[in-house]
């Protein structure tokens, strides 16, 4: 399944997170027993440090890491680019009851040909997306073009944890665990089980390091959490 390419990796994807999107935050609650909301406030802290303007939020989803980046008074808008209305749908209704509905701005979109002009936005984030992009290069370089000069992109992702015990040991729980619970709470047990096989064909935090750092990204921090099975990586525009 998730040796799809291209496009119908890219139609997968939408259509996955389109079916489950009114369960996303539930089901990662209960993957993370809540620490998704943790990680998300350390990448926003990372993000918006030393940084004011507008931010652009890529693979925004249910909005989270834009709400996160918004409770910092440097960030004075958000922009929440994504592929799947279903997911922005439940944004935008989040948006209004935090209060953010004039500073959050959803876009559909696909990372890939991002529609704003060069260099527009003073940071940029991607929180539990860039595993799921086709084609990682080009997406990079995209948040890389609409990134301003001396601005920060910021990554967080579920990563190959370091060592190979642990790796083992974690891939198996989560293989067995999440597509269980997505049977039960989402009603999708294929969609749950994309989830763990993605995390087995991806990189570990030191090679999702150097593909930033191949996109032009420089002063590279890498930060991880959950015994190294999540990592914050985030690099600067020079
Ligand atoms: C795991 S969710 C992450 C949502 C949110 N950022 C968070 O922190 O919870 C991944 C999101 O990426 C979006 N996505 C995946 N590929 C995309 C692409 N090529 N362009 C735009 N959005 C994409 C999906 O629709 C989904 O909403």
């Amino acid at each position: 399944m998730v040796q799809l390419k291209g496009n119908e990796k890219s139609r997968f994807v939408a259509s996955m997170f389109g079916r489950i999107s009114r369960r996303y935050d539930l089901l990662n609650t209960l993957m993370t027993v809540g620490m998704h909301y943790i990680w998300r406030r350390n990448a926003a802290k990372l993000a918006a440090y030393d940084i004011s303007g507008d931010f652009l939020d890529i693979a925004s989803g249910t909005g989270d890491f834009a709400f996160d980046l918004l409770r910092f008074s440097n960030v004075n808008l958000v922009v929440g680019l994504d592929f799947s209305p279903e997911m922005l749908d439940v944004a935008v209704v989040k948006s209004h009851d935090l209060g953010f509905t004039s500073k959050f701005l959803p876009v559909i979109g696909d990372v890939h040909t991002l529609p704003f002009p060069d260099e527009r936005f003073s940071g940029t984030t991607v929180g539990f997306g860039v595993r799921n992009f086709s084609n990682l290069q080009k997406a990079l370089a995209e948040i890389v073009r609409v990134t301003g000069r001396g601005g920060r992109v910021t990554v967080l992702e579920i990563v190959r944890p370091r060592g190979k015990f642990f790796a083992i040991m974690f891939l198996r729980y989560f293989n067995w665990f999440t597509p269980k619970l997505g049977r039960f709470f989402a009603r999708d047990y294929e969609a749950y089980r994309y989830l763990p096989e993605s995390v087995q064909h991806f990189m570990s935090a030191k090679q999702l390091a150097s593909v930033l750092e191949s996109v032009g990204l420089r002063d590279i921090v890498i930060r991880t959490r959950g015994m190294g099975s999540v990592a914050i990586i985030s690099g600067v525009k020079p």
